[in-house]
């Protein structure tokens, strides 16, 4: 189990450096199932949730692996691909599940567990099997395992009932290699979807539209193996926002791609969070205190859920108060009692928590439920008064976050994660 000890410490001040994107690199390397030969992937953050999509690739029969000499670079070798996806690994990340698309269009049959992941909600896969249904697949569900079957995939113009991230990638994947034009309507509009049909698109598909609502996708015989690079975090890039901010700091959050920021930055700015932007640069500052807002959580490019936590504690310390909506997860509030024991004033009502500001929290032993929840509790160990202790059972937090530690004690910050 891991501890996150951390001590408030004052203002933090410095630069810091952004790695690959989590959520665009696990799709990415989903999709080299479909490709033969080998394919190089650089600025793929090292993280938990990263070696476990390597791990299910290699139980696949695909040989991956980050490189030996080249940091931040996974190498993929890929001649044939199995179609049983194993319990133990798909069950551990839900983000594993995607690869039912991908293996389904490359062998014409996937077996994969139900699976997975974070405890914020039930979170169906049922957007996925619809989706490849409509381009002809049967499915049925035995015994915990989602069975596809289809000899040919045959495009077909599809309607996503939710914007889902998961859903679009998986259902993208497939069309990639099926016979004639796919239309996903509704999807999903995040800059993760956006990299991944690049990716493709280099690798030789014909996906346009993404990044829109309608995504069209024109089948190919086969992808060729390339080299990609993935763009950088943008959750992370916030979440250092955040833990500048909430401390009273100034720093420079660089190497990032400040337009898939912007709901949050434009939320930052409201609350009084001072922002700059240069380039591939975010200047971050506080001058006069934060204050009040309201934050509804939304797909892409609305707020994201993903920063719903870190904006929570940055509320938790504003003037006034606050209504924060979770309208994407039905279960995303559990780091809020958490904030609750270290000294905030927040009441839950449904999918709403109404939060009046405090002057200041205290440390406490908190405990992490899931992996974003995880970082605000960070945060919040940032800023509170004494030690916070953090209990970190399932190593939520290192699924998400690059050398959090030595990037937070570059910035200033008292931490120890034992
Ligand atoms: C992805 C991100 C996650 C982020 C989320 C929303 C990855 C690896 N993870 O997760 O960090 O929080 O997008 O931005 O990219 N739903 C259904 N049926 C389905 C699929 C989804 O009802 O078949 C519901 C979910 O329960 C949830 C909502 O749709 O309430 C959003 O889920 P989705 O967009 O699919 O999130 P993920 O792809 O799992």
């Amino acid at each position: 189990m891991r501890k996150i000890y951390i001590n408030g410490n004052g203002p933090l001040h410095g630069t810091v450096k952004i790695s690959g994107a989590k959520n665009a690199a696990l799709a990415i390397l989903a999709a080299t199932i479909l490709i033969s030969g080998k394919t190089t992937i650089r600025n793929v953050p090292n993280l938990l949730d990263i070696k476990t999509i390597i791990r299910v690739l290699r139980a696949l029969g695909i040989r991956a692996e980050y490189s030996a000499c080249q940091p931040n670079t996974v190498e993929i070798w890929n001649d044939d691909v199995k179609h049983v996806a194993p319990y133990e690994l798909v069950t551990k990340m839900r983000a594993s599940f995607f690869i039912i698309g991908p293996i389904l269009a490359r062998k014409g049959l996937a077996k994969v567990p139900l699976p997975g992941g974070c405890a914020i909600g039930s979170r169906p896969v049922d957007l996925h099997i619809k989706g490849l249904e409509a381009l002809g697949a049967k499915v049925r569900i035995e015994h915990g395992f989602v069975i596809v079957k289809a000899e040919k995939l045959v495009g077909a113009k599809f309607y996503l009932d939710f914007p889902s991230v998961g859903a679009t990638e998986a259902v993208m994947m497939a069309a990639t290699l099926a016979e004639g034009e796919t239309i996903i309507e509704n999807a999903a509009r995040e800059p993760e979807i956006v990299d991944l049909a690049n990716f493709l698109n280099k690798a030789g598909a014909k996906i346009v539209g993404a990044g829109t609502e309608e995504i069209k996708i024109t089948g190919v015989g086969r992808l060729s193996a390339i080299e990609y690079s993935v763009i950088p975090d943008r959750i992370e890039a916030g979440t250092y926002v955040v833990a500048l901010a909430v401390t009273g700091g100034e720093g420079i959050i660089e190497a990032v791609v400040p337009e898939h920021l912007e709901s949050t930055l434009r939320k930052l700015q409201e609350i009084g969070v001072g922002i700059k932007i240069q380039d591939k640069k975010i200047h971050v500052s506080v001058a006069n205190g934060l204050k009040a807002a309201d934050v509804k959580t939304l797909p892409y490019p609305g707020f994201p859920t993903d920063m719903q936590p870190q904006m929570a504690l940055l509320l938790t310390l504003a003037k006034g108060t606050s209504v924060i909506t979770e309208t994407v997860f039905e279960n995303r509030f559990m780091h809020i009692n958490e904030f609750k024991r270290m000294g905030a004033d927040i009441k839950l009502e449904g999918q709403s928590a109404i939060i009046s500001g405090v002057a200041e929290l205290s440390g406490a032993p908190v405990k992490v439920s899931d992996l974003r929840a995880g970082a605000a509790l960070v945060c919040a160990g940032l800023v509170a008064k004494g030690e916070t202790i953090i209990e970190d059972r399932d190593h939520h937090i290192e699924r998400g976050y690059e050398n959090l530690e030595a990037k937070l004690k570059a910035l200033g910050a008292q931490i120890r994660i034992v």
